[in-house]
């Protein structure tokens, strides 16, 4: 396969970790970019040496592209991810990989007939402390699974949730501390432990109460296949972002992720298992610096498919149950049982 061209549809945030991510992976290069914002993305264009376009459609029908990367708002992942298996491409995704499960459910029908790889955003699971906690548990060295908690408190404060914006709005962000920001949080817990059976929990908005329509807190517990239960909490109205805390309790002994760095504790022992390492691009430092590994992975699986290690829809789609069913849960007051 010669070298891959890419187009990046949505120009704000977080598109820059996609170009650096780009830059540092062999045998692609940004062919385009795409943003309804004419003047904001042809000068991004310009700067970066690609074709712009304004409408993505356009861009779909351009045969030199081979590879299409969404960083849009949530309610346009579906109908842009659809359309671009559509148009033959292959396609790497931001979380969330729609607003809903009955929009993953469309994605996947037009998944299976596809013949580009879906991959999606879930980049935290490439972190070396996400990698080593996995291989821990797998090695069975701190035991059986007891328990597990999960700490996430990140600031959000009203201007980020514009008026007349994407965010904090269901029709468009589905949710907003849940499905944005602690997916990632609940991704990780349910891949450690192997898979959640059900939740109950509980969101709310406290200080952006009046501005969102959505949530910037939350609680929940889960419980897990093989029968332990973690505890989870998330806010955005914290004073600033810090890195995610959490830790997994086993039987002989517990791993502990505080301040990025992996901790093994047996008794009075800390041994440090793995760091994570200062981010590409613009990314900052609590969304984890795992864009890189994440696009590279997506590539090797799009030149190899028999390789499919990428982040797919299934896994994705694990996640986004979680989300729901504690978006549910917090209505009805009641456990919500997964499908396995
Ligand atoms: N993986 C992560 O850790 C991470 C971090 C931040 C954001 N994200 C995700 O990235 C996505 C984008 O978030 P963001 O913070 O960059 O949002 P943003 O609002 O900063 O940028 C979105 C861009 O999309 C453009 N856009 C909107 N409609 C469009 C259309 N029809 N065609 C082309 N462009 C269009 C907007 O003009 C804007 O430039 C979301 O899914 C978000 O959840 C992921």
């Amino acid at each position: 396969m010669d070298s891959l061209n890419v187009a990046i549809i949505g120009a704000g945030a977080i598109h820059g970790c996609h170009v650096a991510a780009l830059q540092h992976t062999p045998g692609v290069s940004l062919h385009a970019l795409v943003d309804i914002d004419a003047e904001k993305g042809a000068a991004l264009a310009r700067r970066y040496g690609c074709r712009f376009y304004q409408d993505y459609h356009e861009m779909l029908t351009d045969m030199n592209i081979d590879a299409v990367h969404i960083c849009t708002p949530h309610h346009l992942h579906r109908e842009m991810i659809i359309a671009a298996l559509a148009a033959g491409k292959q396609v790497f995704s931001e979380k969330p990989v729609g607003l809903s499960l009955a929009e993953v459910a469309q994605i996947r029908e037009a998944a299976a007939g596809a013949e580009g790889v879906l991959g999606l955003c879930f980049q935290n699971r490439y972190n070396p402390t996400s990698q080593a906690i996995r291989a821990q548990l797998a090695d069975g060295g701190i035991g059986q699974l007891r328990g597990m908690k999960a700490s996430l408190t990140w600031s959000r404060g009203g201007d980020y949730y514009r008026p007349g914006g994407w965010r904090g709005r269901f029709a468009t962000e589905g949710g907003s501390l849940l499905i944005n920001q602690a997916i990632h949080t609940l991704d990780l817990m349910q891949w450690f432990a192997g898979g959640v059976t059900r939740v109950k929990g509980v969101v709310d908005s406290t200080l952006l109460s009046g501005v969102i329509e959505t949530e910037d807190s939350a609680m929940a517990t889960l419980e897990f296949s093989g029968g332990a239960y973690g505890v989870f909490h998330a806010t955005t109205c914290y004073s600033a972002d810090a890195a995610l805390s959490l830790e997994i309790d086993g039987e002989r002994g517990r791993l502990r992720l505080e301040e990025n760095q992996l901790w093994r504790i047996t008794g009075n022992a800390r041994t440090l298992l793995a760091q994570d390492t200062p981010p590409d691009g613009d990314a900052r430092n609590y969304w984890g610096d795992g864009h890189r590994r994440a696009i590279q992975q997506f590539y090797t699986t799009v030149r190899d498919p028999t390789r499919p290690v990428h982040v797919s829809l299934e896994d994705a789609a694990c996640a986004q149950a979680i989300v729901e069913a504690i978006y549910r849960s917090s209505q009805i007051r009641q456990w919500i049982s997964l499908a396995q």
